[in-house]
């Protein structure tokens, strides 16, 4: 039974506030603000004592289940201070109804999607003053739950707990807002129909990393995965899901079981077709891609993600061949979508699709 959206939730402020990070200095998850939200799943129980506590870690027996099967789902949004200071989480509830639908493929009981927005709502209100100020910063929000039952069975267990943690961020990448180099590989694969692929959890990124330190072995940023059948059909980057302008067409794999249903990539067709394009969510050949490459109808490609943002990508590498993607330079299109989000997300636009709420 879910906690009603009406509990209540008790805050503990820090005794011993840390000091800030510089804005300029910040990467990506690296520093951690002063509080964290926690709440406890019981069997017969359900969801309860939904708190702000001060950061801390976790006590965890040794034989706590999730540290075993990884029975662990998390989410990732964020809240940006606007050029008026007002800070706003941007598209909480789709977040939070992801989480739950990441909890329902893994069998952990779900939250009340009302109380998961307080939890973000909660927590961000706590430790305001850690939101970033200068342009391309945001406080990331991390909410997780992991299972908790001290046993070695192979069962969903019967208790959990859920935290959110915060991260005061700028870009995800090294390069910054600059194109990054991406690798298909054919060797791995990382979701088939049928498995966890559209669920924000850990063994789906426990099972990119192999891949990943190839691609980066070679120069690449990220690993471009490709079906698991026929090992032919784009699906996502490491952290992104992927988008192209093939001549006049814009074109993104199809949501079905084996991606995830990012909130970027709903943002970010949502306002291609307001803008009129043609979009199409179909699926795509790699050699597609790459004959698009060489004849040069590919004019742009770009990854979109919560921390990713909208990342062009300047090159693309697969087997022995490699294409250079616009000149290796931010297309129009790419630099239209980033340049609109952030708009909306700081504030400095109008949000037609009321995605941004104050906290
Ligand atoms: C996000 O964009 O929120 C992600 O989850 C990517 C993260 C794994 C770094």
């Amino acid at each position: 039974m879910p906690s009603s959206p009406e509990t209540t939730i008790s805050v503990t402020r820090t005794r011993t506030p840390q000091r800030r990070p510089e804005d300029a200095s910040l990467s990506f998850g690296k520093v951690f603000t002063d509080h964290m939200f926690l709440m406890e799943y019981e069997e017969g129980r359900g969801w309860h004592s939904p708190r702000v506590v001060p950061y801390g870690p976790l006590t965890l027996d040794p034989a706590t289940s999730v540290l075993h099967y990884g029975q662990a789902v998390f989410d990732g949004l964020k809240a940006f201070r606007g050029a008026d200071g007002q800070v706003r989480l941007f598209r909480a509830q789709r977040h939070a109804e992801r989480l739950n639908r990441s909890c329902a493929a893994l069998c952990i009981p779900e939250m009340d999607a009302g109380l998961i927005r307080r939890s973000f709502e909660a927590i961000v209100a706590a430790d305001h003053d850690w939101v970033p100020r200068s342009p391309g910063t945001s406080l990331y929000i991390r909410p997780t739950v992991v299972a908790t039952e001290v046993m070695l069975g192979v069962h969903p267990a019967h208790r959990y707990t859920y935290f959110v943690i915060c991260s005061p961020v700028g870009s995800y990448y090294k390069e910054g807002v600059k194109p990054v180099r991406i690798l298909a590989t054919d060797k791995y694969v990382r979701a088939v129909q049928g498995g966890l692929g559209e669920a924000k959890t850990a063994a789906n990124y426990a099972a990119s990393l192999s891949a990943q330190r190839d691609a980066e072995r070679q120069g690449y940023t990220q690993v471009l995965w490709l079906d698991a059948i026929e090992r032919r059909w784009i699906d996502e980057v490491g952290t992104m899901n992927i988008m192209l302008r093939i001549g006049d067409e814009v074109i993104t794999p199809p949501l079905g079981g084996t991606i995830l249903d990012g909130v970027t990539r709903n943002s970010a067709l949502t306002l291609m077709r307001d803008w009129g394009l043609t979009v199409s969510e179909r699926r795509i050949s790699i050699e597609e891609v790459m004959r698009a490459g060489q004849d040069g109808s590919l004019r742009e490609m770009w990854g979109t993600g919560t921390a990713a943002v909208v990342s062009p990508v300047g090159e693309l590498g697969y087997k022995d061949q490699r294409i250079v993607i616009g000149g290796g330079q931010t297309g129009e299109l790419t630099q239209r979508l980033y340049d609109a989000i952030t708009a909306i997300q700081y504030s400095r636009a109008e949000d037609p699709h009321g995605w941004t709420s104050a906290v």
